[in-house]
Order: C-alpha cells, then sequence, then structure tokens
C-alpha cells in the first residue's frame, strides 16, 4: 500500500546536525560509544547521527544488532574503510577490505588458521607451552606490583606469531616486542579522538601528531615483516610449511608458475594479512585477560570461587581444552569478563553494500553502519545487571554454565571475528592457568575501589594503567 512505502522510504530519526560539524559537539568523542547509548533513548534502536558531513546510521540493542548482521548480512556486511585505517591497510588483507579480495584473503586466512592449529589440538599445546614463560615472567616480580600490559601481550602474540611464523620469540628479542608495542600503539592511535577528527576531515592529517605516529609505526612494521618474509623464502620447504606466511609464499609461487592474472596471492596482501592477523589477534586478546586479572583482582571473592573449583576439579597439573565442561563457574567468569569488558564497543565500522530497506528505514547504499556491540552487551532487556560483574548471568539454578544469545563480542554474521575460537581457546587456557598458580591482589595501600570499570578508550577498550601484585598460591 501507498502508505506502507512512503514509510519505508523514511530515513531514521536523529538529533538535528549543524552544518560542517553534524551532531560532532553533541558526542564525546572519547567515549562515542556512550553517547550512543544515551541517544537511543531518544531516537529509538535505529538512529542516524552526522560526523561531520557523513552520515552514520546507529543499531542499538541485541534484538536490531543481530538482526542486521545476520539475516541482512549481505546488505550490512560491507566495511567502511576509514582514512586513519588506510595508512597501513590501504584496501587490503582482511580487516579493512572488500569484494573479491576480502572474500579471497579471509578465506585463504581461515582454512590456513585451521591447518595450522587454530581451534585444534596444534595451537593447544603452543598455549600450554606460551603460559610457562608468562608464568616465568610473573615469578620475576616476586608478588611485587607490576604492570600486566607487556607480559601479557608477549605471551599472547606468540600464538598468532607461531601459527603465522611457525615459531615463538623470546621476550627479550626486540624485533618482536618492538612489534607488540607498536600494535598496541596503533590500537591506541586508530581509536583516538584525533584520529576520529582526521577520518571525517582528513586535510587535518599534516597537524595530528596521531596521523604521523600511525604512518610511522606503518612503516616500521612493513620494514620489519619484510626481513621476517624474506627470511622464510630463503629456507622454504614446500613439503613442510611452517606456518601461514609459508603457505602463502607457495600458493603465490604456484599462482606466478602458472601466470595466474588478477592472483590476489601478492606481497601487499601478504604483508597486510599477516598484519592484520597479528594485531586482531594480539591486542584483543592481551586486553580481555588483563580486564579478567584485574576483576579478580576487584573481586577477591569471586576470584576464591575459581580458585576453589580449578583445585577441585584439575588439582595441580596443567588444564586442557576438555576440562571447560568440568568447570561451569570458570566458564562463566570468562563469559563475564568479555561481557563487562566490552572490549571492541562499536565493533568495526559496517557500510552498506546496497540500497538497504530495514525495520521500515531505508538506508542508502554505502551508508557508514555502526553494530553498537556495547548496546547488546549490556542490553537491559538481556541482562539482569547489565552494569555489574555477575557470572551469575551464565549459569542456571544448578550452577551449570548456560550459553546465551546476547553474548556478542566477536560481533555476528559475514563480518563475525575471524579468531573466535582461537581467542576462546586462549582465554580459557591462559585464565585458568595463571589463576590456578597465583593470586592477584591490588598493590599494598590501593583499595579495590580504585581499579575502575571504564577503562581507556582505543581502537580496544582497555583497562585504565593500574599495577597488581601475582602472589604464587602455596
Ligand atoms: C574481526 C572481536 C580475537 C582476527 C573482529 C571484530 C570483532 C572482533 C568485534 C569485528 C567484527 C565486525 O566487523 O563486525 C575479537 C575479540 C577477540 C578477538 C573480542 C578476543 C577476545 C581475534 C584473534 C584473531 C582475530 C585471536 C586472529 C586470528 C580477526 C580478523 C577480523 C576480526 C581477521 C576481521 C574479520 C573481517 O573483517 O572479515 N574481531 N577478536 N580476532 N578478528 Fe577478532
Amino acid at each position: 500500500s501507498g502508505s506502507r512505502s512512503q514509510k519505508e522510504e523514511k530515513e531514521p530519526p536523529g538529533p538535528k546536525p549543524v552544518p560542517l560539524l553534524g551532531n560532532l559537539l553533541t558526542l564525546d568523542l572519547k567515549r562515542p560509544f556512550d553517547t550512543f547509548f544515551e541517544l537511543s533513548k531518544t531516537y529509538g534502536n535505529i538512529f542516524q547521527v552526522f560526523l561531520g558531513p557523513r552520515k552514520t546510521v546507529v543499531l542499538v540493542g541485541y534484538k536490531t544488532v543481530k538482526e542486521a548482521l545476520v539475516n541482512y548480512a549481505e546488505e550490512f556486511g560491507d566495511r567502511k574503510i576509514e582514512p586513519g585505517f588506510r595508512i597501513m591497510n590501504d584496501e587490503h588483507g582482511i580487516l579493512f577490505s572488500n569484494g573479491e579480495n576480502w572474500r579471497e584473503m579471509r578465506r585463504f586466512a581461515l582454512s590456513n588458521l585451521r591447518d595450522f592449529g587454530m581451534g585444534k589440538r596444534g595451537s593447544e599445546e603452543k598455549i600450554i607451552e606460551e603460559i610457562q614463560f608468562l608464568k616465568g615472567e610473573f615469578d620475576k616480580f616476586e608478588g611485587k606490583p607490576f604492570d600486566t600490559t607487556q607480559p601479557v601481550n608477549y605471551a599472547v602474540s606468540n600464538i598468532i606469531s607461531a601459527i603465522v611464523y611457525g615459531s615463538r620469540f623470546e621476550y627479550t628479542d626486540p624485533r618482536f616486542t618492538d612489534m607488540v608495542d607498536r600494535a598496541n600503539e596503533n590500537v591506541r592511535v586508530l581509536g583516538s579522538a584525533s584520529m576520529m577528527l582526521y577520518n571525517i576531515f582528513p586535510w587535518l592529517g599534516p597537524f595530528l601528531n596521531s596521523k604521523r605516529i600511525a604512518v610511522r609505526n606503518a612503516l616500521r612494521n612493513r620494514a620489519e615483516m619484510t626481513k621476517l618474509f624474506t627470511g622464510l623464502l630463503e629456507t622454504l620447504n614446500p613439503l613442510d610449511r611452517r606456518g601461514f606466511v609459508d603457505s602463502f609464499l607457495i600458493r603465490k609461487q604456484n599462482d606466478e608458475q602458472s601466470c595466474k592474472e588478477d592472483s590476489y596471492f601478492h606481497d601487499e596482501n601478504l604483508i597486510v594479512t599477516v598484519g592484520n592477523l597479528f594485531s586482531a589477534g594480539t591486542d584483543t586478546t592481551g586486553t580481555t585477560l588483563r580486564w579478567g586479572l584485574m576483576l579478580m583482582a576487584k573481586y577477591p571473592h569471586i576470584q576464591d570461587r575459581v580458585y576453589e573449583e580449578i583445585d577441585r576439579v584439575i588439582g595441580g597439573r596443567k588444564p586442557v581444552v576438555e576440562d571447560r565442561k568440568k568447570l561451569p563457574y570458570t566458564d562463566a567468569v570468562i563469559h563475564e569478563i568479555q561481557r563487562l569488558a566490552n572490549i571492541v564497543p562499536m565493533s568495526l565500522p559496517h557500510k552498506t553494500s546496497c540500497d538497504v530497506h530495514f525495520n521500515g528505514y531505508f538506508i542508502k547504499k554505502g551508508t557508514t553502519v555502526v553494530p553498537l556491540l556495547t548496546s547488546v552487551l549490556k542490553d537491559p532487556s538481556e541482562w539482569e545487571k547489565p552494569n555489574s560483574f555477575y557470572p551469575e548471568h551464565f549459569l542456571d539454578e544448578k550452577g551449570q554454565f548456560v550459553k546465551r544469545d546476547a553474548f556478542m563480542p566477536f560481533s555476528a554474521g559475514r563480518r563475525v571475528c575471524l579468531g573466535e575460537s582461537l581467542a576462546r581457546m586462549e582465554l580459557f587456557l591462559f585464565f585458568t592457568s595463571v589463576l590456578q598458580s597465583f593470586r592477584f591482589t591490588t598493590p599494598p595501600g590501593v583499595s579495590v575501589d580504585d581499579l575502575d570499570l571504564k577503562g581507556i578508550v582505543g581502537i580496544t577498550l582497555n583497562p585504565s594503567p593500574h599495577k597488581l601484585c601475582a602472589i604464587r598460591r602455596s
């Protein structure tokens, strides 16, 4: 009917923009996701805001986000490639590419990560080995306060390094530690308020320190990766692939030999794809683990219950993936850490791949779309205590683990996190293993109330700077 199609042509509602700046002045640029969540109370679960002259559609709450990303997977499944992300990626790799390039790289990465152990025994062994090194680092502080960032990031990064390069690195190897530290800095810089301004007004670039840092880091990463690839190429053996890079190099040689035109397996995709796996695979998992350790220090009675369960079910032997089923409380705590830590609050920006009619609204092809994951993980109609640390969200009355639909930290649909199964295995093994051996506390004189739940913002939401003590359990 006429009235229906008229209604469907309506654009989503939203606050009135002013010229040039749009709605920028009403946004908390340091925590735009909080402002978006607030705005949804006035404008509903689908609304639009103007970031400068550019229209952005925000999707809010479990039902809306899931319907868009899963039921309209194609329509909402393209990536919006911001100027800040172009610096390192151009339009190559997986994270910030679209179309055939994205499809080929994503498919190749998934099948090869599986071959090199993602979600299988192979990576379980790598993780268990790495945990011993991480515990060794914790021991070096002898119970004195320290910042968990570097040891945790190095340990986590070594898992993806082993899968990609075929071997782990020593925590004292500057090639490796510089790469991890740069990845960490990039996540902070690329998600900063000033980078957001750069994305909206790229002509600001020459004046912005954040842009300068991102360019410098991209150049150094390229140089370092190129050296590592050259070393692997010189010792390449098609019958004994060490990791993802070997597979890629072999595929590249095959495509060259068969004169395959427009092959996607070229150096640019190798550099960007490996860079993507390294950065997406390090900071996310590392940040989640650090939230976990901090939350355990903040809520010692919950830490006690986790320890009690590990002690009773596993005793002194090394935890393995199989143990998860027998550790419902610990599993619930890990899920609750991911829910509350909410480390990718706005997911990564999507873009409509065509004109879309969605829930009575019209959204034009190419519009930026923000799936507001924070509003899913803290959706008041899905969670009993959305803003508290409450592991019971994932437990039934009998203390058994229950899955929750609105648990969506990895996003959903076509762009769902490619490393989800690896990340879940890492979180479980790292978390249970370190809690089995250490008790985490605030430093002497620091109250648990000083550990704040807000965090600081980059692309991922990090715990505010803090120190913890890791005390050996007797
Ligand atoms: C994408 C979360 C670990 C590789 C994403 C996205 C989220 C996410 C929210 C964006 C999805 C979207 O666009 O809607 C997480 C969390 C992790 C984690 C919370 C750990 C706790 C990992 C690991 C890897 C990885 C370990 C490495 C193997 C990727 C890649 C993409 C991605 C390659 C891009 C997918 C695409 O654009 O097609 N992740 N991730 N992630 N993640 Fe993860």
